[in-house]
C-alpha cells in the first residue's frame, strides 16, 4: 500500500527528509513550499507552492489529497505555518510529525544579548551609530528602519525590496551554508561590530556565531518563537527512523 506523505518543507532538511523518504518504494511524497524564494534549490521530489488559506485551508488539502503523515519541516521561526499544521491534523485526523532543529546555546567566550524579536533587537543596539550586521532574512530587516543611526550590512538570499529607508546601508546576496573563516573575514572587511541573529541551530549558518566569538563581537540574538507541541525529532536521520522503525501505518 502507498502512503502519502506531504512535507511542510523551506528548510535543508525538509529537502533531505523528503529524498530520504522518497527513496521508500512505499510512500508518495510532496513537498509543500512558501514560495518566497524566487529560484529555490532543486528539490529532488514533487513540489507544491504557495499558501493553502490558512489552518482550513491546510486541513482540506490534507483530505482532499488523502495525505496519510504531515510532517512540519519548516523553519524554526515560520511560527504560523507549524501552528496551523498542528490544528490542521487535528481537523483531519491525519498524523503530525515536526522536525525541531535543537537552537544553539551560548558557550564561554560568547557575547549574547538575548530577545524576544526584531523590533526588541533594533532596540538593543542602543543610541550611539555601530556597524551592525543583519543575518536576519529579508522579511525582518524593516524593524532596522526604527534604529537609523547605525551602518547596516544586510545579506539575504533575495535582494530586499523596497531598500531599508536608512541612510547607511549596503547589501550582499548569499545563499548559506557559510563557514566561520569566511564569516569572519566579512566581519572584519566590514568592521562589524554587533551582529543581529535567529537563534535557527544547525551547522549551516553557525558560522557567523562562531566568528563574532573568535573576534569578541557582541551578538543580539532572536530568542525563537513559541511552537504547538506535537510529537517530533530533532534531525532527519532520527525523523525518518521513527517512519521506518514504525512504517507509516503505525500513525494512522
Ligand atoms: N522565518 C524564517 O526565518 C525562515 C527561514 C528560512 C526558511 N523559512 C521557510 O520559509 C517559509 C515561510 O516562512 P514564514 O516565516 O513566512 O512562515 P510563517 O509566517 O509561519 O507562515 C506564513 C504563511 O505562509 C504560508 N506558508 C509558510 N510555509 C509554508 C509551506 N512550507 N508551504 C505552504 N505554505 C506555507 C502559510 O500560508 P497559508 O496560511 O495561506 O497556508 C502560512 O500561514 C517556511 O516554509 C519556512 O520553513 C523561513
Amino acid at each position: 500500500m502507498t502512503h502519502r506523505i506531504l512535507i511542510l518543507g523551506g528548510t535543508t532538511e525538509a529537502r533531505q527528509l523528503a529524498g530520504k523518504l522518497a527513496a521508500r518504494a512505499d510512500c508518495l511524497v510532496t513537498l509543500s513550499l512558501a514560495g518566497r524564494t524566487e529560484s529555490p534549490v532543486a528539490q529532488g521530489v514533487p513540489v507544491r507552492t504557495g499558501g493553502f488559506g490558512g489552518a482550513d485551508g491546510l486541513a482540506a488539502y490534507l483530505l482532499e489529497m488523502r495525505i496519510d503523515l504531515l510532517i512540519d519541516a519548516t523553519h524554526p521561526y515560520a511560527a504560523q505555518i507549524s501552528a496551523n499544521a498542528a490544528q490542521a491534523a487535528r481537523v483531519a485526523g491525519v498524523p503530525v510529525l515536526a522536525l525541531r532543529r535543537p537552537g544553539w546555546e551560548p558557550v564561554a567566550g560568547d557575547r549574547w544579548t538575548q530577545v524576544d524579536t526584531t523590533v526588541d533587537a533594533a532596540r538593543a543596539l542602543g543610541p550611539a551609530p555601530r556597524r551592525v550586521f543583519l543575518a536576519l532574512g529579508r522579511q525582518e530587516v524593516a524593524a532596522f528602519e526604527a534604529a537609523p543611526q547605525h551602518h547596516y550590512l544586510i545579506r539575504s538570499v533575495d535582494a530586499v525590496e523596497p531598500k531599508l529607508a536608512v541612510p547607511d546601508a549596503s547589501y550582499l546576496l548569499a545563499r548559506g551554508p557559510f563557514r566561520e573563516t569566511e564569516e569572519r573575514a566579512l566581519l572584519e572587511t566590514h568592521r562589524i561590530d554587533v551582529v543581529v541573529s535567529k537563534n535557527s541551530g544547525g551547522e549551516a549558518t553557525y558560522g557567523k556565531i562562531a566568528a563574532a566569538r573568535a573576534l569578541g563581537i557582541e551578538v543580539v540574538m532572536v530568542r525563537r518563537p513559541a511552537l504547538p507541541d506535537v510529537a517530533s525529532a530533532e534531525t532527519v536521520e532520527a525523523l525518518a527512523a521513527i517512519v521506518n522503525q514504525f512504517g507509516v501505518d503505525h500513525f494512522l
